[in-house]
């Protein structure tokens, strides 16, 4: 079980699936912010691209790069002391083995990452076989992947139709294979995650999937309600709940671990 003294590591993540206790993820970019996460003992903190969209103003997280997230991850990595810091490979930063290795070098070098999260499905494999095997954490992302926007003709839901979940179901198997050491899974009908949780035995985390996989992400922008336009389904405003920024993440922390978010409202 996660000890609220330690640092989080993959170990305790595994852990933490086998004994059933669900695990909780955030986004964050910056020092203060993360500090907060982890006064909330908040499990994951991401450093996510989607800092393209809630700290850049881009549609998209597209135009994210490298440089980027290594220097948000720096500010973050400040802020933490026990949760466990992920950060996202940038669209195009993993587009084969040998530049994935150096940019997740970077990652975890320059920034201070202690794991990696990348997109896509069995086209990876090489990639996550190349990086694990050299002691690289990997988080492997299915289901609506935000870098491939362009491509799926806009952010819904995936992995609708049979063949789309038989496909998903069986990236995340080579990925596991792979050595991929959690799934991510982002907008998937919740019984197509609860298939893909059963069948892998690594901790698979949702945001936008229903509530039975290991634990569940948000965006830190959507939990603090600072996100403009249309908000996605998944998200939540926890500063109703909490009186300020600690109060909210408590809050949210609070109802990943009690499995009462997400609501039937934030999936499906
Ligand atoms: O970039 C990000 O914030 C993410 C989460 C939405 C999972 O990938």
């Amino acid at each position: 079980m996660s000890n609220p003294g330690l640092p989080v590591t993959i170990r305790t993540l595994k852990k933490m699936k086998a004994a059933g206790e669900k695990i909780s993820c955030i986004t964050a970019y910056d020092a203060s912010f993360a500090a907060q996460v982890d006064a909330a003992q908040i499990d994951v903190t991401l450093v996510g691209d989607s800092l393209g969209m809630v700290v850049q103003g881009h549609g998209t997280p597209v135009p994210v790069t490298i440089d980027h997230i290594v220097y948000h991850c720096k500010a973050v990595a400040r802020g933490l002391q026990r949760s466990l810091l992920m950060a996202d490979m940038p669209f195009m930063s993993y587009s084969d083995p040998e530049q994935a290795l150096r940019n997740a070098a970077r990652l975890m070098q320059e920034g201070g990452a202690q794991m990696v999260k990348l997109e896509g499905g069995q086209l990876q494999v090489n990639v996550v076989e190349n990086m694990t095997a050299r002691g690289i954490p990997v988080c492997a992302h299915l289901g609506l992947t935000p870098q491939s926007v362009h491509k799926l003709g806009g952010f819904f839901v995936q992995g609708k139709q049979q063949d789309a979940a038989d496909r998903m179901l069986e990236d995340a198997l080579a990925l596991e294979q792979a050595g991929a050491d959690i799934v991510l899974l982002e907008c998937v009908p919740d019984a197509l995650a609860k298939r893909i949780w059963e069948a892998v035995s690594i901790p698979v985390i949702g945001i936008g999937a229903g509530p039975n996989v290991d634990g569940q992400i948000l965006v830190l922008y959507d939990v603090l309600n600072v996100t403009s336009g249309k908000k996605p389904k998944f998200s939540k405003n926890y500063l109703t709940e909490g009186r300020d920024v600690l109060g909210a993440l408590q809050a949210y922390n609070r109802e990943v671990k009690e499995v009462l978010y997400p609501g039937v409202e934030h999936y499906g």
